[in-house]
């Protein structure tokens, strides 16, 4: 049986997104920085996993179905999301999808103090931008006002994020 295609989820963390995507049938290249992929995810026979910076990680030329990366962008510096999306775009199959989520500078979550990496709030516009100079056009794009959680309950936060879906043109 032939399967669907591959796609790339970078910074994969535990790997709910890799799993959802092996759940549809879809080869998976999950890369992280830290090895926190579920044990039971890694086990999964359509499941990779690499440990590695996203702009280390080899990349073939239109390799990918789908490249997903949630939750990630905040973590990279502007100059490294711009070479990650010329590489990422050599590597859609023509056609491909790009999928984005990140916390956005508006966020009333401010500061590193969490993380013992940089946190960068990123502009959607800036990103779109960048983007679309790279050769890939909007599919859809959402601003998202998260509810607290517990956790943010408690120290009254609201993280606003915003979620982007990208096509290589
Ligand atoms: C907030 S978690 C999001 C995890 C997953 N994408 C999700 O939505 O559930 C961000 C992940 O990105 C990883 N990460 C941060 N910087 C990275 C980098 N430069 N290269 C690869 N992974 C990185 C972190 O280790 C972490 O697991």
């Amino acid at each position: 049986m032939e399967l669907p295609g591959k796609v790339l989820d970078v910074g994969c963390g535990s790997g709910r997104n890799s799993l959802f995507f092996a759940r549809m049938g879809y080869e998976v290249d999950a890369i992280d920085v830290v090895n926190v992929l579920n044990k039971e995810h890694k086990e999964h026979g359509l499941i990779k996993f690499y440990e590695t910076l996203a702009r280390d990680f080899d990349l073939k030329n239109e390799h990918y179905l789908a490249i997903v990366a949630t939750r990630f962008l905040q973590f990279v510096c502007p100059r490294t999301v711009e070479s990650l999306f010329k590489d990422w775009h050599k590597a859609l199959k023509p056609g491909g999808y790009l999928t984005l989520s990140f916390v956005v500078s508006n966020s009333s979550i401010k500061g590193s103090k969490r993380y013992d990496v940089p946190y960068y709030y990123h502009s959607p516009e800036k990103v779109i931008r960048l983007a679309e100079n790279m050769g890939f056009g909007v599919l859809a794009k959402k601003y998202v006002n998260k509810k607290p959680s517990d956790i943010n309950r408690v120290r009254k936060k609201l993280i606003d994020s915003f979620e982007v879906i990208f096509v290589k043109k």
